[in-house]
Formats: structure tokens, C-alpha cells, sequence
């Protein structure tokens, strides 16, 4: 069996561009005892793929010419383990490649049910479902009553932040870039109002949405962002570290909040989470997240076709070429 797959060529300074990458077709060996191949249904793309394809960090270092990573969700097409059998549904590190081959104990049994497969990256998946469950109501204690900002508001984790916020009961602004973004989230995701960072006078735009502050910011993008919401909290508030997506261009040099000291004067907390390290926790938020979806708790997805769409993709997550969940269907 054939399997396609992105591997990367060159290390990206800066913008992540397809000149990176090489998508090839590789046949598969025979299956080794213990192993099982999976047919990938889609890859998730994620913001934190571009820490790895450069110096290393957090994630681990992405090797030269070796499939880059990726999460993803698949059917079992061929089984040589005792834990999957054909027809099986799995998620976890598929790569970015339209079969994954592998021991069995690297993917989790799925039971998929009638939802798409695409849910169990989107809105039941760790790294977004559950990431905003586990960054608002977890780590960020979010209440009724609490005026709360989410920056990179119309992209996956973002969009479910917002929503988890509003169905808390507390008035949501959301930081999107460009026109297009600041009308959907407001339109069909139903926040309160929405800031375009890419407009002039930002902070300006958040004074008149939320004249008496910020009490929980869940923060994706970090940068001169973090900055002007840190000028703008009020007493005793929770500012969540989720990622920094304004600096993973370049790890080298991560600009910090220049006014951090509003924490301190302002008897607040920076609070940063992984949301790996609360797997215990998973079957709950999803619980809680399942609930939630039948209030109409949504998550639109952009699915791009074809594994070879994937260095473009992952360019869109940095140019800010999609909304909601980016996908790509192998
Ligand atoms: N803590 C955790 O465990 C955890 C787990 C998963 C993800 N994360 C973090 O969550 C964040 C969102 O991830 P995601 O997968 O849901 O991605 P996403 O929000 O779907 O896509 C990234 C978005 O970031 C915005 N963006 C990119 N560069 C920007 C910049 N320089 N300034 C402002 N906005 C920028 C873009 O939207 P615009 O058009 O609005 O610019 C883009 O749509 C990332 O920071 C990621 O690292 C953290």
C-alpha cells in the first residue's frame, strides 16, 4: 500500500511557506507484529507543528526529511495487534501522511458513533475542545458576570473559548483579525462584540467594548496583544496563557509582556496551562462539552482536500486564512 506524506526539506526561519516542505509517495512495508495501519480520515492542523520545524523546543524537533507532525483521526485497514481490529477508529500522531503505520499502543481506540470523525479533532479533540475547556473553565475559572477577551477568537480554540464564556454567562470579547472575522464571530458565534487588531487604535476598540476592563483574558497570541489587554484588567484578574502564536515564528526571540507589573498592582494572576498535562481530566470535559453541544455549543470547520494541501494549511494558521477548525482531508 501507497502511503503520501509531507516530510520537511528546510528548516522555516520565518513564515512557514510549501518551499519547506516535500510531499512524496512512499510504499508502506509489511505490517511487523504488534502494528496496525490506518487509513488517516483527517489532520488536524495546529499552531504548535511550526515549534517544531525549527530549533526544537516543547514539542520536540521535527527530523529532516521524516513525516511532519501531526494529530490525527483514522480507521484501522489492517491489523497485526491485539488492541485494534480492522475497522477501528483511532486518534493521536498520525503525522501528516494519508496512511499511518505503527504499534498499536501510539493511537487511542475512538468510538466514533454517527458523529463525523473530523469532532474528534475539533471539537472533542485535545488540543482544541478540550484545550479551551481545560483554558476557560479549568485554569481561568470563568463565572457569570465576568467580562472575558480571547484573542485569536475566530480560529479553532478561540471559537470554543468564546462560546464556553458566553454559556458561562459572562460578556465576551473576542480579537480577530480583519472585518470578515470581527462580523462572524459576532453574527454567527454570537459574542458580545469583537476587536480587529489589524484595524487602528486597538486598545481604543477594547476601551469602548469593555469600559471596566478585563477580568479573564485567554490569551493565543501573546505579543504587543498581551500588552494592551494588560493595561486594561481589573482588579484580582485571571490572564490564561493558552499559546503565543504572534512569536512561534521565531522561539529564538519570544517577546514578553513589557506590563507584567499590572498583575502585581492589580492583585491579579497569570495563569499558564498545557493541556496535556490534564488527561486525567479528558472524559469529563468531554462530558461537559457534549452537554454544552447540545445547547449549541458549535464549531465550523475548514477542511482543506488532499494531504498535499498541508503545507498550505499550515501557512493559513499564520497568515490567518481560515475560521474555526482548519482541517485537511488526505
Ligand atoms: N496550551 C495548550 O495546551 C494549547 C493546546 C492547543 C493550542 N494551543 C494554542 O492555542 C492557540 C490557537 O491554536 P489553534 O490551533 O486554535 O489555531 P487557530 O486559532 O485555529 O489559528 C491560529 C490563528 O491565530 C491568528 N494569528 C496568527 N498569527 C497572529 C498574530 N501575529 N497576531 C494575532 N493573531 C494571529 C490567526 O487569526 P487572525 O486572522 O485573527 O490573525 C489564526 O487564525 C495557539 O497559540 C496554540 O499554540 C495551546
Amino acid at each position: 500500500m501507497d502511503n503520501r506524506r509531507v516530510v520537511l526539506v528546510e528548516r522555516p526561519t520565518g513564515l512557514v511557506e510549501a518551499s519547506h516542505f516535500a510531499v512524496e509517495t512512499v510504499e508502506l512495508p509489511a505490517l511487523e507484529e504488534g502494528q496496525v495501519r490506518v487509513e488517516v480520515s483527517h489532520v488536524s492542523v495546529d499552531a504548535f507543528i511550526r515549534t517544531t520545524l525549527g530549533g526544537g523546543g516543547f514539542h520536540g524537533q521535527a527530523g529532516m526529511r521524516e513525516p511532519v507532525m501531526a494529530l490525527g483521526v483514522g480507521k484501522v485497514v489492517e491489523s497485526a495487534a491485539a488492541e485494534l481490529a480492522v475497522g477501528d477508529w483511532i486518534t493521536g500522531a498520525t503525522m501528516a501522511q494519508s496512511v499511518a503505520q505503527g504499534p498499536a499502543a501510539m493511537f487511542q481506540k475512538i468510538e466514533i458513533g454517527n458523529q463525523p470523525p473530523s469532532m474528534f479533532l475539533g471539537l472533542l479533540g485535545v488540543t482544541t475542545g478540550l484545550t479551551a475547556y481545560a483554558g476557560m473553565v479549568r485554569v481561568g475559572g470563568v463565572k457569570a458576570g465576568d467580562t472575558v477577551v480571547v484573542s485569536g477568537a475566530a480560529g479553532a480554540v478561540g471559537t470554543v473559548a468564546c462560546q464556553l464564556a458566553k454559556h458561562s454567562g459572562a460578556k465576551v470579547i473576542g480579537i480577530a483579525g480583519g472585518p470578515e472575522k470581527t462580523k462572524w464571530l459576532t453574527d454567527t458565534i454570537g459574542i458580545d462584540g469583537a476587536i480587529d487588531y489589524k484595524a487602528p487604535d486597538v486598545g481604543g476598540q477594547l476601551d469602548a467594548l469593555a469600559p471596566d476592563g478585563v477580568d479573564l483574558y485567554f490569551d493565543n497570541v501573546g505579543g504587543e496583544l498581551l500588552d494592551m489587554v494588560l493595561d486594561r484588567i481589573r482588579m484580582e484578574a485571571r490572564v490564561v496563557l493558552c499559546g503565543a502564536i504572534s512569536q512561534y515564528n521565531n522561539m529564538e526571540e519570544v517577546r514578553g509582556p513589557k506590563l507584567y507589573l499590572r498583575i502585581a498592582e492589580r492583585n491579579a494572576q497569570m495563569l499558564g496551562f498545557t493541556v496535556f498535562h490534564y488527561e486525567k481530566e479528558y472524559a469529563a470535559f468531554t462530558k461537559q462539552i457534549l452537554e454544552w453541544m447540545d445547547n449549541g455549543l458549535q464549531l465550523p470547520e475548514q477542511i482543506e482536500e488532499g494531504i498535499d494541501a498541508f503545507p498550505n494549511a499550515l501557512n493559513k494558521m499564520f497568515v490567518g486564512g481560515h475560521m474555526g477548525k482548519l482541517l485537511v482531508k488526505p
